[in-house]
């Protein structure tokens, strides 16, 4: 039986940590996986294991890419750093004319990506950058608060982890990634000063109040891509950090049979536009794991006709961003959106 090639997706990196929740989600969604990436022995080890097909191409050879997504409908590109991988991944996804979503938690690089959107509307194809727990989710959710307005005048997001157990594609995406960090202060892209600004932040349960520090990833640059901001902040409490710093914290172990962490994770999203505000609260275990079902549920809405048009996308542009939270709320996330009120413009300051 020969399989429809909408069902057939190219996973780009499909043997990293984050790429093999990513082919189980697929296969759990009746999609056929195509595993790829540049190790034919980890390759073929994962065909064995897994029974799925699998195709051997590294990023400097543009043949072996066009040969490994050929008749896929979508490359999910896994595999970072993505200053060094995103870019040949692209052109192989273009030069195939098919959808493009990828993982990346560095800035430059999704700028990089959505700079694509010509060439991805001339090849009549999605290109998704940072369709991830860092990027995509907290975009979603901003998006979802302001309700479908394309500007506001604070964005406030905040992140905290118990813990992070890094994977050394995390780690050699932080030593590989020199561009200072940028968020928005009115209405300009500033540099993350050093030392970066601290602050409490007031995380609802089992968190607390916690020291965060400005840390902005992807987010940063997905969210502006199509709103409009005047200030926008991004903060991470401390330890994950210091866990992420020290060269003996272990890499993530299995906790359950889905290979999920115990990690726990709450992102805090705070939105003001005029004189209304709105808070989104999302909450869940294992960054890493959470980020196939996101990646999965933007590719499942590209291929059913729910992303609204071609081009280079943030997340909470392409799809109706409430509409995508709540497919995965109470199974893979919680939700809780607190509901807009009235605010004291004067009175109100980064909380
Ligand atoms: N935005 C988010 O929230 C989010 C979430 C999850 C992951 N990520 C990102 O995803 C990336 C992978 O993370 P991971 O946890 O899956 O790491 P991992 O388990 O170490 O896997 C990394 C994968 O990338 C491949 N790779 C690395 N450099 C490559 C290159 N130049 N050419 C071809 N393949 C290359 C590796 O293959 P080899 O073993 O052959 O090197 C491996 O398959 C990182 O950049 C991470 O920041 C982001």
């Amino acid at each position: 039986m020969t399989t429809h090639s909408s069902r057939r997706i190219a996973v780009y990196g499909a043997y990293g940590h984050t790429g093999r929740f990513v082919l189980a989600e697929l296969r759990r969604r009746g999609f056929v996986p195509v595993a790829c990436g540049r190790d034919a022995t980890r390759l073929h080890e994962l065909a064995a294991a897994t029974g799925i097909e699998v195709r051997t191409a590294a990023t400097d050879d543009p043949a072996a890419l066009d040969a490994a997504f050929a008749g896929t409908a979508a490359v999910l590109h896994c595999a970072g750093p993505f200053l060094d991988t995103a870019a040949p991944v692209l052109d192989a996804a273009l030069r195939a004319r098919i959808h493009y979503l990828d993982v990346a938690a560095e800035q430059r690089a999704v700028v990089d990506t959505f700079a694509r959107d010509a060439e991805a509307k001339a090849a009549g194809v999605t290109v998704l950058p940072a369709m991830a727990f860092y990027g995509g989710l907290a975009d979603l959710m901003v998006s979802a608060a302001l309700d479908g307005a394309s500007d506001a005048d604070t964005v406030d997001i905040a992140v905290a982890l118990d813990g992070w157990h890094p994977t050394r594609g995390t780690r050699l995406t932080g030593e590989r990634n020199h561009y200072p960090r940028t968020y928005i202060e009115h209405g300009r892209t500033c540099i993350v000063p050093d030392p970066a600004p601290v602050r409490e932040t007031d995380f609802p349960a089992p968190f607390g109040p916690l020291e965060t520090v400005l840390l902005p990833l992807s987010e940063a640059v997905v969210v502006p891509h199509h709103i409009a901001c005047r200030e926008l902040h991004s903060w991470m409490n401390l330890a994950p950090l210091r866990d992420l710093r020290d060269p003996a914290t272990p890499a993530p172990v299995a906790a359950d049979e889905s290979g999920r962490s115990a990690q726990r994770f709450i992102v805090d999203v705070s939105v003001r536009r005029g004189h209304r505000a709105c808070r989104a609260i999302a909450g869940g275990r294992d960054i890493y794991a959470v980020t196939a079902p996101l990646l999965v549920e933007a590719l499942q809405r590209i291929l059913d006709g729910r992303a609204r048009g071609d081009g280079a996308l943030a997340a909470g542009q392409a799809f109706d961003a409430r509409d995508f939270l709540g497919a995965l709320a109470s199974e893979v996330i919680t939700l809780t959106f607190e509901a807009a009120v009235p605010v004291d413009v004067a009175s109100t300051t980064a909380r």
